[in-house]
């Protein structure tokens, strides 16, 4: 405690004893003061930009996380998918997409010949909303600026948000899944696609079907941005 605070805590106490009456005073009032997490302009790799915000306490669900759940994948990858937020598997790893739905998404991907390896894969929220409840808008307020400086350093060709929540929260829009699939659109400057989330997909088998066609034309926009379609 600094010198200032145990003065005011002794004055306190002294009126506490002449005068009585409940009074609030926090056992250590430093303690409690959190900093905020601010974003340096100078970071220029992922893995320093992690070790800048891993920390991170500027939402509630700071306190409740067991893990920061970054990315993970190719730093340098031109195909970037965006989830929602960290479940309990990837709450509990720190690494996203690792539960039923990763798994679906890593078959997915061998599927159109890629590997986790080849693209890189990041949530809106770094932290789990308690019982995977939807994001809440301070939390993306908050959170959102990470992702941009994720997609600022890896600089993908292709962002591919899975899901309706991903989707809506990402381009302010209360528009359907239906009525979004199938466009591109300009997310702060690089193209963007959306797809069914992989949960879904394993809720509902289906939407599996068209999943798949979105997939391939996932493929294809990539390879053509890469110059490597045949
Ligand atoms: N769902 C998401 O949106 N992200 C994850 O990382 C896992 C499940």
């Amino acid at each position: 405690m600094s010198d200032k605070s145990k003065q005011i805590r002794t004055f306190v106490e002294e009126e506490l004893e002449i005068f009585g009456g409940p009074l609030y005073m926090p056992e250590n009032s430093e303690s409690q003061q959190v900093e905020t997490t601010q974003l340096s302009s100078e970071t220029n790799s992922l893995s320093a930009f992690n070790d800048e915000i891993k920390d991170c306490l500027n939402c509630s669900l700071g306190s409740s996380r067991n893990n920061f759940v970054f990315g993970a994948g190719n730093p340098n990858a031109d195909l970037m998918f965006v989830g929602e937020a960290p479940g309990e598997r990837e709450d509990m790893e720190g690494v996203p997409f690792v539960g039923r739905a990763g798994k679906l998404l890593d078959d997915i991907l061998k599927a159109i010949n890629l590997t986790r390896d080849d693209v890189y894969i990041a949530n809106v929220l770094k932290c789990r909303p308690p019982n995977n409840r939807d994001p809440k808008k301070d939390e993306i307020e908050q959170c959102e600026p990470y992702l941009l400086k994720q997609i600022e350093l890896i600089k993908p060709k292709l962002l591919v948000a899975l899901g309706r929540i991903s989707a809506q929260t990402l381009l302010r829009t209360k528009d359907s899944l239906t009525a979004m699939r199938g466009q591109v659109f300009d997310y702060h400057g690089t193209d963007m696609v959306v797809t069914y989330h992989p949960a879904a997909l394993l809720r509902n088998p289906n939407w599996k079907r068209p999943a798949w066609e979105d997939f391939k034309k996932i493929r294809d926009m990539y390879l053509d941005k890469r110059g490597e379609r045949a």
